[in-house]
């Protein structure tokens, strides 16, 4: 297709924040989806900071063939101290009417986004996509990453499960998830773990551990699984105090970045693949200044200001669900209310 018509002759293409599965695919899709255009793609290398100081790399469909199933960022990720500055976010801008750069597309979670508006408000037509394994963007119902995070925690819990069997023991994992608990939440739920610890739901240590705990016992379990949600009490005090209460044999294990890798499941593969085709054609038609996102399984693009603005709300009922589900003593399930 002749590049006649199109807004944009020359986009740049960034991962910044901590990486997730899915990110390359984002980026394939977007140098695919420009090169099909005719609009030229450059790839930004250590997020805003490569940005800063023109860290760049031509990139064209030869490059980024075979991505779509490798997981972490073919194009570095940084957070970057200078681009939080004023003189930092003025030097990326700088450089990017310097470059020709006309359209820029920032592939990461919040502070990826925060840096995107920065931009935005410099006149930079940028496009954001939403890809962390937190799950945690107000603005989209699903961030790329979180899937094959999900099942790679999973994946570890049902290993640990086995073990923690065998020897009749209880398991306490940290998963991660950044001040939320979207992450643990799913995870417990898909491996029938005895209790999950998350930041969105106050809990009792003894109400809401040591009588759980106890009731599974007395109605034969035999070995535990509790799941907490990193940023929540340090997990070897979680489990010292589980041994000190209930005298069951307990072990600790921190899953940390083993999340972040891997090769992106079809959730994340596909979702990535839209969300940058979906930006370069926005870009294409002139628009910047929009996040795009996922509106259940449609996707969508919003006002960047308005997406910064949007919370998401936690799922009360799935945390209601998986207590049900939970409690082997319904009479004793305390689900609460909504905070
Ligand atoms: O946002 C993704 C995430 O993996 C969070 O879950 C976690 O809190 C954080 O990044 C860890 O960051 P770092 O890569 O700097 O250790």
């Amino acid at each position: 297709m002749a590049s006649t018509g199109l807004a944009v002759r020359r986009i740049g293409v960034l991962t910044s924040g901590g990486d997730a599965p899915g990110m390359n695919a984002a980026i394939r899709a977007a140098v695919r989806t420009a090169q099909c255009i005719g609009i030229e793609c450059i790839g930004i290398r250590h997020g805003y900071a490569g940005l800063i100081r023109g860290d760049f790399v031509p990139l064209s469909e030869k490059d980024v063939k075979g991505l779509t199933k490798m997981g972490g960022t073919m194009l570095y990720s940084a957070r970057s101290q200078e681009f939080m500055t004023d003189e930092g976010r003025q030097r990326a801008t700088d450089t990017c009417k310097y470059m020709g750069i006309d359209g820029l597309i920032t592939i990461g979670g919040d502070g990826t986004f925060k840096g995107a508006l920065g931009l935005a408000d410099r006149g930079i037509k940028v496009i954001g996509i939403p890809c962390t394994i937190d799950n945690d963007i107000g603005c989209s119902s699903y961030t790329i990453g979180f899937d094959t995070a999900c099942n790679t925690a999973i994946e570890a819990v049902d290993r640990l499960s086995d073990t923690m069997q065998s020897h009749e023991r209880c398991s306490v994992v940290e998963v991660m998830g950044h001040r939320t608990g979207y992450l643990a939440l799913n995870v417990g739920i898909a491996t029938g773990a005895t209790i999950v610890l998350i930041p969105e739901i106050k809990y009792d240590f003894e109400r809401d551990v040591v009588s759980r705990i106890r009731t599974a016992r007395l109605a034969g379990r035999t070995h535990f699984m509790v799941i907490v949600a990193e940023g929540m009490d340090p997990v070897h005090v979680v489990a010292e105090n589980i041994q000190n209460a209930t005298g069951v044999d307990t072990r600790v294990t921190a899953l940390g970045h083993v999340q972040r890798g891997g090769p992106p499941l079809m959730r994340d593969r596909v979702t990535a693949t839209s969300m940058g085709y979906t930006a370069v054609m926005l870009l294409a038609r002139g628009q910047g200044g929009r996040i795009v996102a996922m509106d259940g399984d449609k996707v969508i693009d919003i006002d960047i200001h308005e997406a910064l603005a949007m919370t998401k709300d936690f799922d009360h009922e799935l945390y209601k669900m998986f207590t049900t589900l939970t409690f082997l003593d319904s009479k004793e399930a305390d689900i609460g209310e909504p905070e």
